[in-house]
């Protein structure tokens, strides 16, 4: 048998693309940004970016103008400027006025929230670089949103916007820096949050945006391996690798079993944050880790089915991205547990067959009916261990089901939980990251749809309600006793337009919830 480079160490086939290497990530361009008063001390920026209401736009306008020196009330009304959400004008060249000027809509005083705030300020970041300027001046209001979570959300918002991956490009001409270096984030205090924490907020979210971004042959099961032990060497987390003999005897048939068809071996990644205060919770997050799902011999039928299951590991990467910035941001009280049981959804005679039944490690036996439900099975033994662990809460995120990604669209992600307070404090997590979550129900009527001759139930039920019964069968795998919620990230891996301060292409998506819920969790509350 041919043995994989994978075995080796080595993270790509033949050589051809370098190994995947996570050093990447932290050498990262990073934009300076810094809070100022802009009333106190007016822009010397040559772009300033400005939000404003509809309400009040012309009054406004006119104090903006006398302290730039320029018409814009002139300039809004010939272009016919209202500031309607979304609506933005860019000004240049303005008579009389050093700088360009970008008027952006927020629309009505009373509808404003912190998600009209973030899209406002990825617009300004993305139309003032297209624009070719190096620094921003960006000027939004407050309103009735929390000074700090607003001047984070904000930061986070322009780093986010101009993440640029080049990785695979060979092209050295066009692999030049964004053009926006710096950003200055007006602050009616002058100081504000450290924003430290948005920074490492969006190393995560970037960590996780380039997992999922790069293709099959570079980010397999070993690369994931070797970036957990990148973050556990350069960020203080504990590591503990599971190869496939340990995980043998462990008893983990069902995610053996998808594992079975790679010539890659599969890599079960337990990654462990200890703060340095007295534990108080332990908190455990399971991400789905399919580096590539060509659905086993229940074949993904179609080009556009198969060719962009390299994000199948949109969950671990997540996961991942939520302990870099997490190990950045030493939440105290919490321990927190990164789990994922990596490998990758093949074909070849050692494979999965339709009909097979397998036993997970609670013992549990499965009728394969589908080998494209694959990740459920690698999830279910990757819960029974994050149950062992005795957790206060687990949570699990997944590329789990088409049907969710038809259901809910690339913006939001469906949430499933039995228990009503850990749903309720996702939700706020979601909330305050700008992160699309809609809890979905579990309704235990569907349960008999998964029901098998021949083992304990079978991996597949119907097509209809095919988001819900796949999370009823993880449900088999969580001790009832434990508080577990499932985030089915299908939809919102990845967006092909683009949205928000997502660029096209990978999101990062779940990083930014799973970091904000952590934070809720620790003695130290959100740290902001
Ligand atoms: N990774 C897919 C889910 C998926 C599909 C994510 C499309 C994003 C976009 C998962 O492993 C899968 O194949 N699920 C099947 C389940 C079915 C066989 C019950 C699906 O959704 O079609
Ligand atoms: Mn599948
Ligand atoms: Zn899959």
């Amino acid at each position: 048998m041919r043995q994989h480079p994978g075995n080796q160490g080595v993270a790509t086939n033949s050589g051809i693309l370098a190994p995947y290497d996570v050093a990447t990530i932290s050498s990262r361009l990073r934009m300076e940004i810094c809070l100022s008063n802009l009333d106190a001390q007016p822009s010397v920026c040559k772009a300033l970016a400005v939000g404003l209401f509809s309400d009040d736009a012309s009054e406004e306008l006119a104090r903006l103008a006398q302290q730039l020196g320029a018409d814009l009330p002139a300039a809004a009304r010939q272009r016919r400027f209202t500031a309607k959400v979304g609506e933005k004008l860019l000004l240049f060249p303005l008579p009389n006025a050093p700088h360009t000027v970008l008027l952006l809509g927020l629309g009505e005083q009373a509808q404003y929230a912190l998600t009209t705030m973030r899209s406002a300020a990825a617009e300004a970041a993305r139309v003032i670089a297209d624009h070719g300027s190096a620094e921003l001046a960006l000027r939004l209001p407050l309103a009735a949103i929390n000074l700090q979570q607003g001047l984070l959300a904000q930061a986070e918002a322009v780093q986010l916007t101009i993440y640029q991956d080049r990785r695979f490009k060979s092209d050295k001409e066009e692999d030049q820096p964004p053009k926006l270096q710096s950003v200055t984030i007006h602050s009616p205090h002058g100081d504000g949050p450290p924003l430290a924490r948005a920074s490492a907020v969006c190393a995560g979210v970037e960590l996780a945006r380039q997992l999922v971004a790069a293709p099959p042959n570079v980010v397999d099961p070993t690369a994931l391996a070797n970036t957990a032990r990148s973050l556990a060497a350069n960020h203080g987390l504990k590591l503990r690798l599971l190869e496939k003999d340990e995980c043998t005897k462990l008893g983990m048939g069902a995610y053996l079993g998808v594992a079975e068809a790679s010539h890659i071996p599969p890599q079960f990644i337990h990654l462990t944050y200890q703060p340095a205060s007295a534990v108080k919770q332990r908190l455990v997050l399971v991400g789905k880790g399919l580096t590539f799902d060509s659905g086993g011999y229940n074949l993904k039928v179609g080009a556009a089915q198969i060719e962009m299951m390299k994000f199948d590991m949109g969950g671990c990467a997540a996961v991942l991205g939520a302990a870099r910035a997490i190990a950045e941001l030493q939440p105290q009280g919490v321990e927190v547990h990164f789990i994922s049981a990596t490998c990758e959804n093949m074909i070849s005679g050692a494979g999965l067959r339709p009909g097979d039944i397998l036993k997970a490690s609670n013992g549990t036996t499965i009728e394969v009916n589908n080998t494209d439900a694959e990740g459920r099975l690698t999830l279910a033994d990757a819960l029974v261990y994050a149950c062992g662990l005795e957790p206060h809460a687990v949570v699990d995120l997944a590329t789990l089901t088409g049907a969710c990604q038809i259901a809910l669209g690339d913006e939001v992600a469906g949430m499933w939980s039995p228990n009503d307070s850990l749903a309720t404090e996702l939700l706020q997590a979601a909330e305050d990251s700008c992160e699309g979550l809609w809890r979905m129900p579990l309704p235990a009527a569907y349960k008999d749809r998964m029901k098998s001759q021949f083992a304990d139930l079978k991996n597949t039920g119907p097509r209809a309600g095919g988001a819900i019964t796949a999370a009823l069968f993880l449900q088999n795998f969580v001790k009832p006793e434990i508080p577990w919620a499932h985030i089915d990230i299908a939809g919102t891996v990845w967006s092909e337009k683009g949205y928000g301060d997502n660029p096209p292409g990978a999101t990062g998506y779940g990083v930014r919830t799973l970091v904000d819920w952590v934070s809720a969790r620790a003695t130290d509350g959100k740290g902001q």
